[in-house]
């Protein structure tokens, strides 16, 4: 793992999140800053719901770069923030900040992040049709960029139907896209064939993330198809029972470590003005992802 050396000039950046002790940030962006010769050194702060409106005035009093903001705060923090970009602002959640001279700018990279993890698997969304399994915060992303991307329909399926109702609204509102609301419990029944002809099956949930690997979402097996690209935006681990199901039936499959490899990247370059080291930051990832896995089943 590499750790930053500190000097009288060193710029802090971090993640506040609760808990945070999983992330795998941290060993991401400490390899891109020592990789460009960069003195910033990122943290992982714990912070409390009830601290966060603290900790985001402590990004102001301490003249902190910029921070990234994870579970359970990327809603919540919006109040605090000075400016919220357009996008930020409709899927209602920030993950990356910016502090401009103690103006905070609140961002979402995790929709570029899918989008170019997409790119990744060599899939145009334009034209084509997604089934996207969750209403929440990272499901409001998936869908933003997906209406952005001009897809021309998208079906969320959810627990809470009322979420994924809200949500195909605000996307085919915001982007003009077809999109439409399944409870979560006909996936097995009448919405397999939404699932069936999908171009694109997002799992958005954290059904299957650890520690509860033994969870997969009602998809039957026969539900996936080859030529389909299907994407866990789980990380932990990689791959998860439900990509496993849709790779054993022939689909194009990738897990979440893309997407926060590219959410990280864009926010670095919010942060520093430089390009990101792709490829050191998914090898540190990487290393980061195995060893917490191995701490995990040891
Ligand atoms: P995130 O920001 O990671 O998306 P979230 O906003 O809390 O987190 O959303 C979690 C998503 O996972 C929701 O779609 C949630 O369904 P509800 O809206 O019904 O709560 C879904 N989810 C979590 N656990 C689930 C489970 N056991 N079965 C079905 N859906 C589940």
């Amino acid at each position: 793992m590499v750790k930053p050396v500190i000097t009288g000039r060193t710029k802090l950046v971090g993640i506040l999140g609760h808990p945070i002790t999983h992330t795998l940030s941290p060993a991401m962006h400490n390899a891109a800053f020592a990789a460009l010769g960069i003195d910033f050194a990122y943290l992982p702060f714990d912070v409390r719901p009830e601290e966060l409106k603290n900790a985001v005035a402590g990004i102001r009093a301490l003249s902190i770069v910029g921070v990234n903001v994870t579970v359970p705060h990327k809603e919540t923090v919006l109040d605090s923030l000075d400016v919220v970009t357009e996008a930020a602002g409709l899927i209602g959640a920030v993950n990356t900040i910016v502090n401009h001279d103690g103006r905070l700018t609140g961002y979402n990279t995790d929709a570029i992040g899918f989008l170019k993890a997409l790119e990744d698997t060599g899939f145009d969304p334009r034209g084509k049709e997604a089934a996207v399994l969750g209403a929440g915060g990272a499901a409001r992303a998936v869908g933003a960029a997906l209406g952005m991307s001009r897809i021309r329909r998208i079906t969320f399926f959810n627990r809470t139907l009322e979420r994924a109702k809200e949500l195909a609204q605000m996307v085919a509102g915001a982007t003009g896209v077809q999109s439409t609301a399944v409870p979560w419990e006909e996936m097995g029944k009448s919405g397999m064939s939404i699932i069936r002809s999908a171009d694109i099956v997002v799992q958005t949930t954290s059904i299957g993330m650890h520690p509860r690997e033994a969870e997969c979402p009602p998809v039957p097996a026969d539900a996936f198809r080859k030529d389909q690209v299907v994407v866990d935006l789980v990380y932990n681990p990689a791959p998860t029972r439900f990509l496993k199901r849709a790779a054993a039936a022939g689909a194009r499959t990738q897990d979440g470590v893309r997407m926060l490899l590219h959410q990280g990247a864009a926010a670095f370059e919010l942060w520093t003005g430089r390009p990101a080291p792709i490829t050191v930051m998914e090898n540190a990832l990487k290393t980061a992802q195995a060893a917490s896995q191995v701490a995990e089943h040891p």
